[in-house]
């Protein structure tokens, strides 16, 4: 299920109803770990990967991480494909993404979410994903169709069979400079 929210205390609300206890999450865009702290206490036999590119972020997280053994963390842009392919490696070698957690600043950046919501979950394949963002819920509730297309993981199934590296080329391609 792909679960769209915006209001941060109903974004914790929906961590508190997903996240079990050994899941594996992956969360992009932990900020100082608030959320964090949640869902390590939420998967106490299983393990987070907590992303953030702030300087800020970096020193409270490393905080965190002594205090909660379940909470790895790591100094990345999350658009980058190095990024992606490291915690994919990391994945791989753990039995896979569980939940995959997106915040990158919730009333900004709909389009910058969707392509890393959309990159990374059809690469993770994750059971569940949760994403705070506004635009993305103003899409959700303003738009209609005519027709139903309905994944039921938290993927885009109708639209991840074509394979992995064109799309990993393309976040290649994507500066932070235009
Ligand atoms: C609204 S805060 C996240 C709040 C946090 N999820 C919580 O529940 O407390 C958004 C975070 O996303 C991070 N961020 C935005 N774009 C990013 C990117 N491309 N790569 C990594 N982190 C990013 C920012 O540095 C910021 O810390």
């Amino acid at each position: 299920m792909i679960n769209v929210v915006y209001n941060i205390k109903i974004y914790r609300e929906v961590l508190r109803d997903t996240i079990k206890q050994d899941d594996l999450v992956v969360e992009l865009g932990c900020h100082l770990g608030n959320s964090t702290k949640i869902m390590a206490e939420l998967a106490p036999e299983g393990r987070i990967i907590a992303l953030d590119k702030s300087e800020e972020a970096a020193q409270s997280m490393n905080d965190l991480t002594s205090s909660y053994a379940n909470i790895k963390f790591l100094k990345a842009d999350v658009r980058l494909h190095e990024t992606l392919e490291k915690v994919a490696k990391r994945l791989k070698e753990q039995g896979g993404c569980d939940v995959l957690s997106i915040d990158l600043g919730g009333g900004h950046y709909p389009d910058t979410t969707f392509k890393v919501f959309f990159i990374w979950s059809s690469t993770l394949r994750p059971r569940e994903t949760i994403i705070r963002n506004r635009g993305l819920l103003d899409f959700l509730h303003s738009s209609t169709s005519s027709e139903i297309i309905k994944s039921q993981e938290g993927w885009l199934e109708s639209s991840g069979g074509d394979g992995v590296p064109p799309r990993l080329k393309e976040l290649q391609l994507w500066s932070t400079n235009i």
